[in-house]
């Protein structure tokens, strides 16, 4: 009919195809070529079923999300209007499913009567992590076959599930081998051959019966999906359709999920959520590396450092299936390595999140080495020793007299000098800095440092790893903290002069905490280790007036019992410390600082503000790329709330000028540089502009 749907028949089944590439999505241009082909399926006597299927790599994966807010969201026909048509036919229509169901792709297989699926599908209503619910009928179909506990748990979370666990919950009614399509025609033709009528799934009510007669393995279930939703409005909105749709009627709850979807639509969140996914394939685009660029082949790893980030390294690779070597400068330190990677292991087999057998498939990848020729057949070898330039320079020099020709040298600093560091070697175009988050295994974000003369092969390779094992890469380029740290640094510039003028440590980290963020700055710290920074600090000639004094009373952190806070009886809770209220009000006292009530807004000003003007120094020396890989950064890295979009995100709503304004104040009173507005965040603020019209 168009490029986009075709229509074929076979023995009296009409096969509708769906061509969208790439992933099938529901733009407009598909809806409605759809929608009439299923209109003329229905008027002809000849048609007695339909099969509805895909081409390319994947069944509809979903709404066209980049139409959202658009008035081809609105345009008729809508999902919906297409879901209520496909539900009111009178012959048996099948979605013949592969690749991924999701969001409106799985909404309109659940309007069908009957969903076919090969083995690998997958199936799921991933809208709660764009801020949204299903908007087309979802939450009231998916709760009626495969029953609203589990319905609950999907929706809430968004988390696809196999075809095998969607075939033993109803979701789907039959597994494919082989041929898809013919064995969905096979199907519909089965049910044409026992006769209607065809029970569409609004009228099936049998689960939805069981649990309104039995709430309470629901309500358990809708707990345990919204115990941690961190402020996020979505999750919530998505437990309350999916009850709608177990004490209301099927219309009724259809229109309540209807008014909730519009609601969040339009709102901050989903905006912002929406922004972070597009942000986050974006990041996959790295300027000067085409596509034609082909990734070197990966077969093994080679990992410098059993310590806590080399072990965290190790364990990603393993867990993604990659055999791991791992390099330490004596047995004794492999083998507390290895400890801690067992103990880890065995906590989330403990937690229930791992099987026992892929516990043991995981260790089975490592294998240990005290001798660098050991390395000489990985492909890509990553060092997580000490962080100094003459350890790194050891390291690197070792690696280029063992490592084969094209293996990638990957160091894991997090300030360090990549070009100085590939300089070590006589191959500098094989050396890349791969940053990784503590702890590794766990942080998705894979800080991609791009050095001078690092080869477009040796980045398209580690991006592709970094996917593969589950990371979300940056690019980004050399300087003293790369993008996140850098930022960071920023961001806690000014917190003592805070503490000293009249600011608690718990106030500041209750102005983070309701901002959004995981935790406060000083919380951090204490996790961190207040040690770690003040050796750096030693070592660079600086001071920090509270946090040196704290460690000269052995005041490390959570590791020493207190740092910042209190934490008694090995609690990880921070309790405020009177003993600390009283050194920085002493320390105030000793410089003549005198102490005032500070506010909420003046913290988010002296804190948040720097860090959005590093930001743009940042974009002005082409650091990172584009301001929305800045975001991914820190959401994926440092915690920052996902319903704020990141920073870069959050600076537009907030408003360039009045963050301009408020830094010129700040930079006025202080003479600091990091209040000093940087030129292009200036010119930005005075053209009206942001940072998300910026050209990529
Ligand atoms: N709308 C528009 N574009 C989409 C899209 C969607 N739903 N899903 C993917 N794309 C685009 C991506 O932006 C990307 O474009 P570029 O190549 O230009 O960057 C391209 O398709 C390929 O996507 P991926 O790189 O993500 O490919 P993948 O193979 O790694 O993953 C996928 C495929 C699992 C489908 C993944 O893209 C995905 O999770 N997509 C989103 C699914 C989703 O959230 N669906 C729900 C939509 S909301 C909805 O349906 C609301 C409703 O109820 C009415």
């Amino acid at each position: 009919m168009t490029d986009y749907v075709t229509v074929t028949h076979e023995d009296g089944i009409a096969i509708i195809t769906l061509d969208n590439p790439p992933v099938n999505a529901l733009s407009l241009h598909l809806r409605q070529p759809l929608f009439a082909a299923i209109e003329a399926a229905r008027d002809d006597a000849g048609v007695k079923g339909l099969v509805i299927a895909c081409a390319g790599r994947t069944f509809v994966s979903g709404a066209d999300i980049s139409e959202f807010g658009t008035d081809r969201a609105r345009a008729t026909p809508s999902l919906p209007e297409l879901c209520a048509l496909l539900e009111s036919l009178e012959k048996p229509a099948v979605a013949a499913i592969h690749g991924t169901a999701l969001g409106g792709g799985l909404e309109l297989a659940l309007a069908c009567h009957y969903r076919v699926a090969d083995r690998q599908a997958k199936v799921g209503l991933p809208e709660v992590k764009l801020g949204i619910l299903p908007g087309a009928g979802g939450t009231v179909r998916l709760p009626r076959v495969a029953g609203p506990e589990k319905a609950v748990k999907m929706i809430v979370s968004g988390s696809p599930i196999g075809a095998a666990d969607a075939l033993a919950s109803g979701i789907v009614d039959e597994i494919a081998e082989g041929d898809l399509t013919g064995a969905a025609v096979a199907f519909a033709r089965k049910k044409v051959a026992e006769g209607g009528p065809h029970l569409p799934v609004r009228a099936r009510n049998e689960k939805i019966e069981a649990t309104h007669a039995d709430p309470a393995a629901f309500e358990a279930a809708v707990k345990q999906a919204t115990a941690k939703t961190r402020g996020l409005e979505a999750p919530l909105a998505c437990a309350e359709a999916v009850r709608n749709a177990v004490e209301l009627s099927f219309d009724e709850a259809l229109n309540k999920e209807r008014e909730l979807f519009t609601r969040l639509v339009s709102g901050v969140q989903s905006r912002a959520q929406r922004h972070l996914f597009f942000a986050e394939r974006e990041a996959a685009k790295i300027p000067g590396v085409g596509k034609d660029v082909t990734p070197r082949e990966i077969r093994k790893v080679g990992i410098i450092g059993a310590g806590t980030m080399g072990g965290g390294i190790a364990m990603a690779f393993a867990n993604g299936g990659y055999p791991v070597t791992m390099l330490e400068a004596s047995e004794e330190a492999l083998d507390r390595g290895f400890a801690t990677i067992e103990k880890n292991y065995a906590i989330s087999v403990q937690r229930g999140s791992l099987s026992e057998e892929d516990k043991a498939k995981r260790l089975a990848r490592f294998s240990r080495t005290t001798d660098y020729a050991d390395l000489a057949d990985a492909d890509l070898i990553i060092e997580a020793v000490f962080e100094e330039m003459s350890v790194k320079q050891d390291v690197f020099g070792k690696l280029d007299k063992v490592a084969k020709p094209g293996a990638i040298l990957a160091t894991n600093t997090s300030y360090l000098d990549v070009n100085r560091i590939a300089s070590f070697t006589a191959r500098p175009q094989d050396v890349v800095g791969l940053h990784f988050f503590s702890p590794a295994n766990v942080m998705k974000l894979l800080e991609i440092v791009r050095g001078e003369k690092t080869a477009p092969d040796v980045l398209a390779t580690v991006l592709t790893v970094g996917k593969r094992i589950g990371k979300v890469p940056v690019v980004v380029g050399v300087c003293h903290g790369f993008v996140g740290n850098r930022m960071l640094g920023a961001r806690g510039d000014d917190l003592e002069p805070l503490l000293l003028e009249g600011a608690a440590p718990e106030q500041i980290d209750r102005v983070f905490t309701d901002f959004g963020f995981v935790m406060g700055p000083f919380a951090m710290w204490d996790l961190a280790g207040l040690d770690v920074g003040w050796r750096n600090r030693k070592s660079l000639g600086k001071t920090a007036v509270i946090g040196d004094a704290l460690c000269e009373r052995g005041r490390f952190g959570q590791k020493t019992g207190k740092g910042m806070y209190l934490y008694e009886n090995g609690s990880r809770t921070p309790t405020p410390d009177p003993e600390v209220a009283k050194l920085i009000e002493d320390k105030a006292a000793e410089r003549g600082i005198e102490r005032r009530a500070i506010s909420d807004q003046e913290i988010i000003e002296r804190t948040l503000y720097p860090m959005i003007n590093e930001a743009a120094l940042i974009l002005e020396e082409k650091i990172a790329s584009r301001p929305s890989d800045i975001d991914i950064v820190w959401v994926n890295g440092y915690g920052f709330p996902i319903g704020k979009g990141g920073p870069m995100f959050w600076a537009d709503l907030e408003g360039l000028k009045t963050i301009v304004e408020r830094l010129d104040h700040w930079h006025a009173r202080t003479g600091k540089k990091v209040f000093e507005p940087a030129a292009s965040l200036r010119r930005l603020a005075d053209t009206g502009g942001s940072f998300s019209a910026r050209p990529a």
